[in-house]
């Protein structure tokens, strides 16, 4: 693999639907969810990634049905307490973006704990959007920023993007290079509005349950094939290339 991005980001959906297809509740396909991320992050991990971004929970889901929403919830801190041995000896450190202050106080803890212990971590940082919804993301960050205008401590012109990049959840994180959506659906679904800007989308029929490594790796060929240009000419990236600062990761 040529071609591996160092920041991926991916909106896993399609549980409902693979369930629904199979004549099974709902919840079974968030089950099976929960297998194809443990695939994905163990594969991300060998692949070398370094940053990988899972779209897990948005703020408008807490619109489902209180039992839907209870059992994704729960599936959560399960796979919170199974995985932690693992992402500790994957060196996996973990991150959470998002309202966290919205989930269920039981969740919080063992998600401060998993961070607190991961924290140390450096192979790979898996971020987890839970109660995650980037226009309020964005609207922290203005309010944020307003504050320190207004008392002083900063001044409107010396506001840049990289100082609003910085304020906002994945501060500190590099912008996605690659976004995968799973089952078909081709929007973003207020999913990391500013970070994508100029990342590469590949959108897929495939189910999130049956995303496998195979599917991954077939999603990462065609990140290699792809020419990120940025806004400028292919024959200015060609030169770049030549003079060895282009690439693609
Ligand atoms: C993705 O699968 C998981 C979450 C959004 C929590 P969905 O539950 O959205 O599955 P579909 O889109 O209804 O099939
Ligand atoms: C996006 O999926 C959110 C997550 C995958 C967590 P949704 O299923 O909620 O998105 P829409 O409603 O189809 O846009
Ligand atoms: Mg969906």
């Amino acid at each position: 693999m040529e071609h591996i991005p160092r920041h991926l980001a991916i909106i896993m959906d399609g549980n409902g639907r693979w369930a629904q297809q199979r004549h099974l509740p709902r919840l079974v396909g968030h089950q099976k969810g929960v297998e194809a991320v443990r695939q994905v992050v163990e594969e991300c991990c060998s692949l070398g990634i370094c940053h990988l971004t899972l779209y897990a929970f948005s703020s408008e889901n807490w619109g489902r049905p209180a039992d839907e929403v209870a059992a994704l919830m729960g599936l959560l801190a399960t796979y919170l307490k199974s995985e932690l041995k693992t992402l500790l000896s994957n060196k996996v450190r973990l991150r959470v973006i998002g309202e966290s202050e919205k989930l269920p106080k039981n969740i919080r803890k063992t998600l401060d704990e998993a961070v607190e212990r991961t924290s140390q971590n450096d192979s790979m940082t898996l971020t987890l959007a839970l109660s995650y919804g980037s226009r309020a993301e964005l609207l922290n960050v203005c309010k944020s920023l307003a504050a320190r205008v207004g008392c002083g401590e900063l001044r409107s012109e010396e506001i840049d993007e990289e100082l609003f990049s910085a304020a906002l959840d994945t501060g500190g994180v590099p912008d996605p290079d690659f976004l995968i959506r799973t089952s078909g659906e081709m929007r973003i679904s207020n999913f990391l509005l500013w970070q994508l800007a100029y990342t590469e989308l590949y959108f897929t029929d495939v189910f999130w349950p049956d995303f496998s490594r195979e599917e991954l790796h077939k999603a990462l060929l065609e990140f290699g094939r792809r020419q990120r240009r940025f806004g400028l000419t292919a024959e200015q990236l060609l030169k770049q290339d030549r003079s060895g600062d282009g690439g693609n990761h």
